[in-house]
């Protein structure tokens, strides 16, 4: 089908204003915010509830046309842009960006794939409530992207991965058909979870739509500090004692080279006089006051230097050497972004292995979540003739100490041919029957995370 006769199909289902042909209109939908990743829509289509995105399926599929699904576009892993190759079109959920009231009971939200967390933690924040999610894109984060990708971000040591805060979803299949599971009941063993098999399927399954959230209700009390310390090691046995705090909710680390990036872009001064090698950002909260139980674990430990935080002004202030290390990193350069899971006792081996496992051919920026063993591996001044040799000498690594070459952001394009590294050739081919079961003609998000059939 010609692409005008496509658009006047879409249009009689979106409206017309919502069909953008335009490559000015198109762009902001075609490249990621890293610059990495950018391809060429044939369409971009906006449709405004989940009856349009039906009919937007099933004429996509009638005339066998390939979609990508588009949250945010906040994704790092080239999974939320579409190919270069100019056939897909791109379905922006943004306008599904609509909240239900707050169930007290049931202690859950339903909402639309394309509400951005924050508008999602602004609604809550005055009636008592919170997320559990959080992370340092939320302005721009829709739940339904971060739902699709399983985001983790900053407070994964208390409330699990967005899988664990997800109840119920709406999702729309390839053909069009409707699965409505927004139900969120918290006993329900009636067959496949096919929620469960949706969240992290990036696009590839199905359309997210819609979603029931877990709520917690808000810590009256929250604490932040920022403590400096000599190494990673350090760094990663402070938050093994700082676990024993039940209050703790998020434990964020970063070194001097990614701080002195982040300065110099931001302007902001220096959190210390002195530079110090390695920065741990953690932060507790509860019910009652958590600054004496945090001061008291401190008091004997080995920090260089520490500033805390008591009210919420402070704590954004030192929270923000952390997260504008992505932008920071942005403006210096395009990354080559690896995302890693390591067992905690393999982290310190592991990031001083890096330089000999670089050899010279990157300038690496580490920082990310260590109680997770998630270490964010940004790669900067990679020639592209040694791109793939950089990306499989650390991803190679990772395997072979027994991690993950995706801790958080996805497989996307960008990790697909490396899917193997940690995913068993039976995995995989179940991974691919499953696809092949709820899309048969493999039209959605076409090249992320499985590669298609011949
Ligand atoms: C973060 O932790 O800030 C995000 O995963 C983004 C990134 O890795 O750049
Ligand atoms: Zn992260």
């Amino acid at each position: 089908m010609g692409t005008e006769r496509l658009a006047s199909r879409l249009a009689a289902v979106v409206g017309p204003a919502h069909v953008l042909a335009d490559p000015g209109l198109r762009a902001s939908y075609e490249t990621d915010f890293t610059g990495r990743w950018t391809g060429r829509a044939r369409l971009v289509v906006r449709p405004a509830d989940t009856a349009q995105v039906a009919g937007v399926l099933r004429t996509c599929r009638e005339a066998g046309i390939p979609v990508l699904p588009q949250g945010g576009n906040t994704g790092l892993v080239g999974g939320s842009v579409p190919t270069p190759a100019g056939d897909q079109v791109v379905l922006s959920l943004r306008r599904l960006d609509t909240a239900g009231p707050v169930d007290p009971d049931a202690r859950q939200i339903t909402v639309g794939a394309g509400l951005t967390l924050s508008a999602l933690h602004g609604r809550l924040r005055p009636q008592g409530w919170e997320f559990g999610v959080d992370l340092a894109s939320r302005d721009s984060a829709t739940l339904g992207g971060m739902i699709a990708t399983n985001a983790g971000g900053e407070r994964v040591l208390k409330y699990g991965t967005t899988r664990a805060n997800v109840a119920g979803l709406q999702a729309v299949l390839a053909d069009g058909t409707v699965l409505d599971r927004l139900a969120g009941l918290p006993k329900d063993n009636t067959g496949y979870d096919l929620t469960g098999l949706l969240v992290g399927s990036e696009g590839t399954l199905a359309v997210l739509t819609a979603a029931r959230l877990r709520l917690v209700p808000r810590p009256r009390h929250r604490v932040g500090a920022l403590l400096a310390v000599d190494s990673i090691a350090a760094a990663t046995a402070l938050v093994t004692r700082l676990r024993g705090l039940e209050s703790l909710e998020l434990a964020e680390f970063f070194t001097a080279e990614g701080l002195d990036l982040v300065l110099e872009h931001t302007g902001l001064p220096a959190p210390f006089r002195a530079r110090h090698p390695v920065h741990l950002l953690v932060e507790c909260a509860a019910r009652h006051d958590p600054t004496d139980e945090l001061a008291e674990l401190l008091a004997d430990a080995d920090l260089l230097d520490a500033a805390v935080a008591v009210d919420a002004a402070d704590r954004h202030r030192l929270a923000a050497y952390r997260e504008r290390h992505t932008e920071a990193i942005n403006a210096a350069g395009t990354p080559l972004k690896l995302d890693v899971t390591l067992p905690p006792a393999e982290l310190p081996g592991f990031a001083a292995e890096l330089p000999a496992l670089l050899d010279g051919r990157a300038r690496p920026y580490l920082f990310g979540h260590l109680a997770e063993g998630n270490l964010h591996v940004n790669l900067l001044d990679v020639a592209p003739a040694d791109e793939e040799a950089v990306v499989l000498a650390v991803l190679g690594r990772v395997a072979a100490a027994g991690g993950s070459i995706s801790a958080e952001h996805g497989i996307g394009r960008a990790k697909a041919r490396y899917l193997h590294l940690t995913r068993s050739a039976a995995e995989i081919s179940a991974m691919r029957a499953v696809k092949s079961a709820l899309d048969p003609a493999w039209l959605l998000s076409p090249g992320t995370l499985l590669a298609a059939p011949d």
